[in-house]
């Protein structure tokens, strides 16, 4: 019914589909699965490795459809998913063109039954630093590749998802991955720092534009905390001479202070089911640790 989505709701769904191509399954068996078994519907960018993908691995559940994107699908993923009879769709997909990407989430979205569904869920996590350096030493494209990723497609997708699920009778929510960097300025951070510090600002006038509709939905733009994942080697192995914080974190790793990506996985999304969750609309995790045990 969907044939090159990948996203029936109706048929069996373990698909893994690259732009341009015919979508292929996972070498696994795949699971079969009827709408009222599934319930919830994620979508998550970024979830080929780091917190995202220990996040898209939380999630599966054959009580769940998990749509994912990135450039890179995660074989391990599928086969997990396989193995659980869990639903799951990946999208290779780059958010540095993220325009089409909206438009196929939106044609994916009007193809969903929602009858059964009771919540569906937009996770904006991927991410890339770009450069750690002053804005004037990063080329060009880089600049706009990086702000592309970590502000304009959050925002293209937002707008996809909410106009797609406007009238859906399910809870909506957002939540948008952001960073400690967004309210501290770092030298070396302009490029990285001013998009989390947009995605911050953006969530903050989306929360105000979603209470003024009846059922609106819920937005949240979170900073994780510090994580063990390759952003974090990046941020270590970066150049002192251009990015002067970079022995504050070698100092995290050697310390012992970096979160594992299970963990931060397994905390960012106990704050999504959290009944906290939408009545502030920019969270540090950090802050609510405590409440999250
Ligand atoms: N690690 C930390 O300490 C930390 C701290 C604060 C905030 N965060 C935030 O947490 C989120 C996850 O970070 P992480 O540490 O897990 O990062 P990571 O390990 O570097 O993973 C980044 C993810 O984003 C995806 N991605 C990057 N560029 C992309 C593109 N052009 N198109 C599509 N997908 C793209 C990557 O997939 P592909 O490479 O397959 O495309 C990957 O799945 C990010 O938003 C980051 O800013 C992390």
């Amino acid at each position: 019914m969907y044939g090159q989505y990948g996203g029936s709701l109706k048929m069996s769904i373990n698909l893994v589909t690259f732009k341009g191509k015919s979508p292929y399954t996972s070498a696994c068996p795949m699971p079969s699965h009827s709408d009222p078994q599934i319930q919830h519907l994620f979508i998550m960018t970024g979830a080929s490795k780091g917190m995202g993908l220990e996040m898209a691995r939380q999630l599966l559940s054959p009580h769940h459809l998990v749509l994912c994107m990135s450039r890179k699908a995660s074989t391990d993923l599928a086969q997990e998913a396989s193995s659980q009879g869990a639903p799951l769709v990946q999208w290779c997909e780059d958010l540095a063109q993220p325009e089409p990407v909206a438009k196929r989430l939106t044609a994916w979205l009007a193809e969903i039954d929602q009858a059964h569904l009771s919540s569906v869920t937009l996770i904006n996590n991927a991410g890339t630093l770009g450069a750690m350096a002053p804005l004037q030493t990063i080329p060009p494209h880089t600049i706009t590749q990086a702000i592309t990723v970590d502000l304009i497609a959050p925002l293209q997708l937002s707008a996809a998802f909410l106009q797609a699920t406007n009238e859906w009778p399910t809870v909506q929510k957002i939540l948008n991955i952001s960073s400690g960097m967004s309210q501290r300025a770092m030298a070396g951070a302009a490029l990285y720092a001013s998009a989390k510090a947009g995605m911050d600002h953006f969530s903050r006038c989306m929360a105000l534009d979603e209470a003024r509709r009846p059922s609106g939905a819920l937005i949240v733009s979170l900073a994780p905390g510090v994580i063990d994942t390759d952003m974090q080697r990046e941020l270590r192995n970066g150049d002192e001479a251009l990015f002067p914080d970079k022995a504050r974190y070698v100092n995290l790793q050697t310390s012992g202070a970096l979160t594992s990506p299970k963990e931060a996985a397994r905390q960012v999304l106990a704050y999504l089911h959290h009944p906290e969750f939408g009545s502030e609309s920019v969270v540090n995790i950090v802050q609510k640790r405590e409440m999250l045990q």
